[in-house]
């Protein structure tokens, strides 16, 4: 995947300090757009960053050798379940893009290898969370053709306000705007 000197790829155990990084300056940067904290994840170690990299898949965006991105996409049921639970659905989660690669394409590629992912397990469909006083998120996520389901949540969290957010998702496979758009 290359667009405008972006690689999206998929990130490796032994990459979980970037992975780590990255996500800390995410949450440092937006704290409420995700369901989790900085204080939650700073104390994370490093087997429990690995384990989560092994556990689903964390595709990191690279701008001139420097990390410009992260998405997660996890699935709809423990990974512990056998494979053809994978058919089921997954979730985009962690997505985020640094301040100056933001309106570039960098976000439309981190979708692009979620479907990818999704597509290649068997998926068909790919769903999220995003918070209702989002705006950008929203407009960026409706671009890329997800649409609400319906579902809202108040997502409580430990020492921050909690998340009024709305459902969205998409299929697979859709006749949708391009992902990859500039
Ligand atoms: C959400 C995010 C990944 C999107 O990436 P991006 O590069 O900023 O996205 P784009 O610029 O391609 O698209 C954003 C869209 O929102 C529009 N937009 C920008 N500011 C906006 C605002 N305040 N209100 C409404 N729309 C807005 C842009 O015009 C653009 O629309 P267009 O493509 O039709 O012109 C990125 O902004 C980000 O990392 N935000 C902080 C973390 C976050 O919110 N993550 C999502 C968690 S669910």
């Amino acid at each position: 995947m290359n667009v405008s000197g972006v690689q999206v790829r998929r990130a490796l155990p032994d990459e979980w300090a970037t992975v780590r990084d990255v996500r800390l300056a995410a949450l440092a940067d937006a704290p409420d757009a995700f369901a989790s904290t900085l204080s939650r994840e700073l104390v994370r170690t490093e087997p429990q960053w690995r384990s989560r990299i092994r556990a689903w898949p964390w595709f990191l965006a690279w701008r001139a050798g420097v990390p410009a991105g992260l998405v997660a996409a996890v699935p709809d049921q423990p990974a512990s379940e056998p494979p053809a639970a994978t058919r089921r659905g997954w979730h985009l989660v962690s997505m985020w893009v640094s301040p100056p690669a933001r309106g570039r394409g960098v976000a439309d590629l981190l979708v692009g290898a979620v479907l990818d992912h999704a597509e290649t397990v068997g998926a068909p469909r790919v769903t999220l969370w995003v918070a209702l006083g989002n705006a950008r998120a929203r407009a960026f996520y409706a671009r890329m053709g997800f649409t609400p389901t319906g579902r809202r949540q108040v997502y409580p969290r430990d020492g921050a306000a909690a998340l009024d957010e709305e459902e969205l998702t998409r299929p697979v496979r859709s006749a949708a705007p391009p992902r990859a758009s500039r």
